[in-house]
């Protein structure tokens, strides 16, 4: 396995109890600290998708805007955003998901995404799968592809990524059972 992996793990704070009372919260901000974990980070990624023929990469608000940006700079892609409701300003396409109570909502600006280009799916963490399947349903609905969905953190016992409709996905660290 990649020797990097284990820096980036152990770079990743665990918080017991945040932002409720059970939850071990996965804080990604210590990763970003550490120099070499984030360019390590990065630069698995860019190695990964640099020859994929990536037209986009998703970044998916709010964390998926600290590691969509850098990758799509180093694979050569453009980088859209897909925003909670109502902050974009031009007109959106827009899913629904389910969270533990309730449900959310995120946006895409018509256009930024055309049909038949070729999509990389970024964010840091997946838990049940609801965000990242939303995700993707914005960018099938315009005609585009998936060809991958990417995080950092995988949350495996959740089963998150059966709900991806069997689009692949690439993860960095699980903390499965941990
Ligand atoms: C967290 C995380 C993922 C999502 C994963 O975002 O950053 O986007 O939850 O959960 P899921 O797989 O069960 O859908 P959150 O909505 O808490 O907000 P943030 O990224 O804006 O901080
Ligand atoms: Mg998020």
């Amino acid at each position: 396995d990649d020797p990097r992996l284990v820096r980036i793990k152990e770079s990743i704070r665990t918080i017991p109890d945040f932002p409720k009372a059970g939850i071990l919260f996965r804080d990604v901000t210590t990763l970003l600290l550490d120099h070499k974990a984030f360019k390590d980070t990065i630069d698995i990624f860019v190695e990964r998708y640099k020859h994929m023929k990536i037209d986009a990469v998703v970044g998916i608000e709010a964390r998926g805007f600290i590691f969509g940006p850098p990758i799509a700079l180093g694979i050569g892609a453009k980088f859209v955003p897909h925003r909670k409701p109502k902050k974009l300003p031009g007109p959106v396409v827009a899913e629904e998901y389910t969270l533990e109570y309730g449900t959310d909502r995120i946006e895409m600006h018509e256009g930024a995404v055309q049909s038949g280009e070729r999509c990389l799916v970024v964010d840091d963490l997946i838990a049940t799968g609801g965000t990242l399947a939303a995700g993707i349903r914005l960018i099938e609905r315009v005609g585009a592809e998936v060809v991958e969905c990417a995080c950092l953190i995988e949350l495996s016992e959740l089963k998150g990524r059966e709900k991806l409709m069997g689009k692949p996905l690439f993860v960095l660290v699980d903390f499965e059972g941990e």
